[in-house]
C-alpha cells in the first residue's frame, strides 16, 4: 500500500484522484489543495503546491510514499530536485521530471532546440531577445504571414500570439520583450512558422528508458462555438481521435516519442513521469507545436477514464524502471467531456455560485475543476467548473450523455459550449 499526496484542484486532478483511489494499492490519499470533488477521494489539505516547505511537511506528517504534482508549476520550478536533495524526502516517488526536464515545457526556446537537436518535426523557428530586437523585427518582415509568436516562459496560456500580418506580429513582440508584457517569461521570444493542420494530443508515461502510451484526445481551446473566440484552458475533450489511425500513430511514435525519450535519455535529462505531445497533423505528417511534461486539462478527464489499467502499479512500475513489463489496456469505448465553465470566462468571473442538481446526474462521471464547498454546499470557485464525461459506443454517443446531464447541473452564469466534437 502506498499512501499518496497529489497536487492540484483541477479537473484533471479530481480525475486522477478518481482513478488513483480505485487502485487496491492505494493507502492514505490526499489532495492539495484539491476542490469540493475530490474530497470525494481522498483527505484535501489547505496547503499551496507551490510552498515545498509546506508540501514537505504535509509528506514526512503523512508518511507519503508517492508524490503526483498535477500541474506544471511546481514542476518548472524544481520539486522533484527539492525531493531528491532532501534527506528526509528523497525516497518518495515523485511522478515528474527534474527541473531540467520539465523545461520541455517551462521553455520554448530550450524544446525548440532539443527538438533540433534530435531532428524531431516542428515548425521552423528563431528566438529572439531584447539585445536582438531589431534582428527579430526583420525576421518578421521576411515571414509569410500568419507568424506565431511564442513567449519562451510559462504564460498561464497566454503567451502565444498568431498574428495574421506583419504589423500585429511586431506588434506582439515587441510587447513581449520590450515592454515584458509576461515579465520574464517573454524576456526570450520564439518566432515560428505558422502550421495549417488539426491538433490532437498524445501522452507517453516514461521512466526515462521505456515508455507505454496513454489513449491519444483532443481538446477544444477555443471558448466560442465552432472554434471561434479566446483560447481558454480547454472546454471539452475526446477520446479516441478518429484522425489518429494506426499509420498516423506509427508515424507519432517513430519520428516524435521515440526521439524524445531518448533524447532525455542520451542527454543525461531525469525524466520520469507524463510527456504531454501537442500535435498538429498538416495532411499526413504530424509536428510537434509544444510539449507539456505532465497531463492535459481536459484531456485526462477522457484519457484516464479510458485506462483500464491500475494508476498505482503503473507508477510503481515508472519507478523500479520496469514500464517495459506493462502492457496498456484501453477501454474500447469512447469518452467525450463537457467542461462547464463560469459567464466571463476566459476573462473574469464570478465565484461562489451555488451549484445544485449533482443528484440527478446519471451515467457520467462528474470531475469537478474550481469548485468549493461553502456552508456545507458547493459553490463555483474558478472559470472552468466542472467537466462531465460519459462513455459510449461512439464520440457522438458519450457526448449526447454529457450534453443531457449538462443541462441538470445548474448555477447562476453557467456555460458551455454546445458543439463539442462536431466535427466527427
Ligand atoms: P502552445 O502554447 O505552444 O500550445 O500554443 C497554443 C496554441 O497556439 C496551440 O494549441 C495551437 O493552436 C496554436 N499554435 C501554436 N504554435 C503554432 C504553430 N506553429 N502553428 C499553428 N498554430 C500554432
Ligand atoms: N489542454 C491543454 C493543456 O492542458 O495544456
Amino acid at each position: 500500500m502506498k499512501n499518496i499526496l497529489l497536487l492540484g484542484s483541477g479537473g484533471r486532478e479530481c480525475t486522477l484522484a478518481w482513478k488513483l483511489s480505485q487502485s487496491p494499492l492505494c493507502g492514505k490519499f490526499y489532495i492539495a489543495p484539491g476542490n469540493a470533488g475530490t474530497g470525494a477521494y481522498g483527505i484535501n489539505l489547505p496547503i499551496s503546491y507551490n510552498d515545498f516547505e509546506a508540501v514537505k511537511k504535509a509528506c514526512v506528517d503523512n508518511k507519503i510514499d508517492i508524490l503526483f504534482p498535477g500541474p506544471e508549476e511546481p514542476l518548472v520550478a524544481g520539486i522533484y530536485d527539492f525531493f531528491k536533495n532532501d534527506p528526509a524526502l528523497k525516497h518518495i516517488i515523485v511522478v515528474g521530471p527534474s527541473k531540467d526536464g520539465a523545461q520541455l515545457e517551462g521553455s520554448k526556446a530550450y524544446s525548440k532546440k532539443f527538438m533540433e537537436r534530435h531532428n524531431i518535426p516542428t515548425a521552423a523557428y528563431k528566438e529572439f531577445n531584447v539585445d536582438s530586437f531589431e534582428r527579430g523585427v526583420a525576421y518578421i518582415k521576411r515571414s509569410e504571414p500568419p507568424i506565431v509568436i511564442k513567449a519562451d516562459g510559462l504564460a498561464a496560456g497566454k503567451g502565444v500570439v498568431i498574428a495574421q500580418n506583419t504589423i500585429d506580429a511586431v506588434k506582439a513582440f515587441r510587447a513581449m520583450v520590450m515592454n515584458a508584457q509576461f515579465g520574464e517569461a517573454s524576456k526570450t521570444v520564439v518566432i515560428e512558422q505558422f502550421l495549417d493542420g488539426i491538433e490532437l494530443s498524445v501522452f507517453a508515461f516514461t521512466d526515462g528508458s521505456n515508455y507505454v502510451l496513454l489513449p491519444e484526445a483532443k481538446d477544444y481551446k477555443r471558448v466560442g462555438e465552432g472554434d471561434t473566440g479566446l483560447n481558454t484552458g480547454g472546454m471539452g475533450a475526446i477520446s479516441p481521435v478518429p484522425f489518429a489511425d494506426d499509420a498516423f500513430m506509427k508515424k507519432v511514435k517513430d519520428r516524435i516519442i521515440e526521439p524524445t525519450v531518448k533524447g532525455l535519455k542520451d542527454e543525461g535529462v531525469v525524466y520520469h513521469g507524463f510527456i504531454f505531445f501537442g500535435l498538429i497533423k498538416v495532411k499526413e505528417e504530424p509536428y510537434v507545436i509544444e510539449y507539456n511534461c505532465r497531463m492535459g486539462d481536459p484531456e485526462t478527464e477522457v484519457v484516464i477514464p479510458r485506462l483500464e489499467n491500475d494508476l498505482v502499479e503503473l507508477i510503481q512500475k515508472m519507478a523500479d524502471g520496469k514500464l517495459n513489463e506493462v502492457t496498456v489496456q484501453h477501454s474500447t469505448k469512447a469518452a467525450g467531456a463537457v467542461m462547464l465553465v463560469s459567464e466571463g470566462y476566459p476573462g473574469d468571473y464570478p465565484k461562489g455560485r451555488a451549484m445544485t442538481g449533482f443528484d440527478k446526474v446519471k451515467g457520467s462521471l462528474l470531475f469537478h475543476a474550481g469548485t468549493t464547498v461553502k456552508d456545507a454546499g458547493v459553490v463555483t470557485n474558478g472559470g472552468r467548473v466542472i467537466a462531465i464525461t460519459s462513455y459510449g459506443d461512439t464520440i457522438k454517443q458519450a457526448l449526447e450523455k454529457s450534453y443531457e446531464n449538462a443541462a441538470l447541473i445548474n448555477y447562476e452564469g453557467k456555460y458551455y459550449r454546445k458543439d463539442i466534437g462536431f466535427e466527427f
